[in-house]
């Protein structure tokens, strides 16, 4: 049986599956997912699997009635460890008060079994630093590691857990100081650790990079890029090992969050491949059939041939024949695009749906002058040049007018052709675009 990526998933009594940010503990046999469940006062559920396929519900492991601090809560990034010293079961999570932010604190929860009610024990920040974002990590001897987004979301803080993983023993790294990583998940393959992350951009997806160490308290590599500019459309969650016969398997977990309606929110597992020791790679595959006996995976992928046009965090949408610059929808085929190619670097923009191009208003020149769609490709008001910003980014320069396609920062308003901008790219840039495939 396969799993198809990107798509609402079902449990076995034919209902969707919630569970978001989500932690899988392996026993006897069994795969168990917790994750976020955003409806009603659930927090956390958990289902089992033998085949990753088949997802049985078993409990809402932590809602709103688990405990007053609860109600109302967030609740966000649940992972589970069983302690083999206590022989309970631990779950640290993402706290927030339910209505903003700015708590960023982590919360403890404990059980007896491994799908049992939680018991809430506290919440708070690790050693009085913020915390986001987080994963939770047994090594080979034991030990328990808590990694979070601390310094609001600018430093990735690795703390080490007391012999009963209930609490924080010591804060062993801080990683990539200013660099804004978060969505942490950790794997180890041979002698190294992986840690892959994504950047801090909400529910918008970007680019996942990982980076690798032969220590978790040790010197870990830089960050490298791992799949696309959107990481297939993903933000990471977890890594499963799945320890066959033949092969292990190594599936990155992500989330397809959807901006714009989180319960359309879908998931993708992913095989993580390695090109050499230190050298993961991330594909996308449409489905995935896994063979957990023997770990072995095989993987298609259908091409859509469509692309999204992002810019500033924002997706590139008509919205009754004016072009807008909207939160991303995947719901939302006014967002799809069509790229012609007229030749190397230069191409055409065509509305998926409408068939129409992109082109500057009709005789207009002058900068701040705005776009439109045409209703056919016969002129070079239709074809855009492309400058390569670094980051799979692109400045699209028309052609005809020679001015450059961009957006009005922090607006979600029309687009518009302004003056060439030779600025460097940041992801801020309103001038900068992301020919975003779409990953189907
Ligand atoms: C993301 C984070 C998610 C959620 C979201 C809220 O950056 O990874 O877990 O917190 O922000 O905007």
């Amino acid at each position: 049986m396969k799993i198809t990526n990107g798509v609402q998933w079902l449990d076995t009594a034919g209902n969707v599956i919630s569970a978001h940010g989500g932690g899988f503990l392996q026993k006897d046999g069994y795969f168990y997912w917790f994750g976020e469940n955003r409806n009603g006062k659930k927090l956390v559920s958990c289902y089992r699997s033998r085949d990753l396929v088949n997802w049985e519900f078993l409990n809402d492991v932590v809602t709103m009635d688990t405990h007053p601090e609860l109600n109302p809560s967030n609740c966000e990034r649940p992972k589970v460890l069983y302690n083999e010293k206590t022989g309970k079961y631990v779950m640290w999570l993402h706290w927030e008060n339910g209505i903003h932010y700015g708590e960023a604190r982590c919360a403890v929860l404990v059980s007896d079994t491994v799908d049992g009610d939680y018991q809430y024990l506290r919440s708070f920040r690790p050693l009085g630093h913020m915390s986001r974002d987080c994963t939770l990590y047994k090594d080979d001897d034991g030990t328990a590691y808590f990694i979070s987004a601390a310094n609001e979301n600018a430093d990735l803080h690795v703390y080490r857990l007391t012999d009963d993983y209930l609490d924080i023993a010591a804060l062993e790294k801080i990683l990539w100081a200013g660099q804004k990583r978060e969505a942490p998940a950790l794997v180890k393959r041979g002698d190294y650790y992986f840690l892959v992350t994504s950047g801090c951009t909400g529910w918008e997806p970007n680019q996942g990079k990982y980076a690798y160490a032969t220590s978790i308290t040790g010197e870990w590599s830089e960050l490298k890029n791992l799949g696309s500019p959107t990481t297939y459309d993903t933000q990471p969650t977890y890594i499963l090992t799945i320890q066959g016969t033949e092969k292990t398997t190594y599936l990155y977990v992500g989330d397809r969050w959807d901006p714009s309606d989180y319960h359309n929110s879908t998931y993708a597992f992913l095989p993580l491949e390695f090109e050499d020791d230190t050298t993961p790679k991330l594909s996308w595959a449409s489905t995935v059939e896994i063979d957990v006996e023997t770990g072995e995976v095989t993987t298609e992928v259908q091409e859509s041939g469509l692309y999204r046009l992002q810019v500033n965090m924002r997706y590139l949408t008509v919205e009754e024949g004016q072009l807008k610059a909207a939160r991303l929808s995947y719901a939302n085929e006014n967002q799809l695009w069509e790229v012609e190619e007229v030749v190397p670097e230069i191409i055409r923009i065509k509305h998926h749906k409408t068939g129409k191009y992109l082109q500057p208003t009709a005789g207009s020149t002058e900068d701040g002058a705005h776009v439109e769609l045409a209703d056919r490709a016969d002129s070079a008001s239709q074809e855009w040049s492309l400058y390569d910003t670094g980051g799979g980014y692109v400045k699209l320069q028309n052609r005809h007018s020679g001015l450059a396609l961009k957006v009005q920062r922090g607006t979600e308003g029309p687009i518009f052709q302004t003056e060439m901008n030779p600025r460097r790219y940041g992801w801020w840039d309103e001038q900068a675009f992301l020919l975003a495939k779409v990953f189907k």
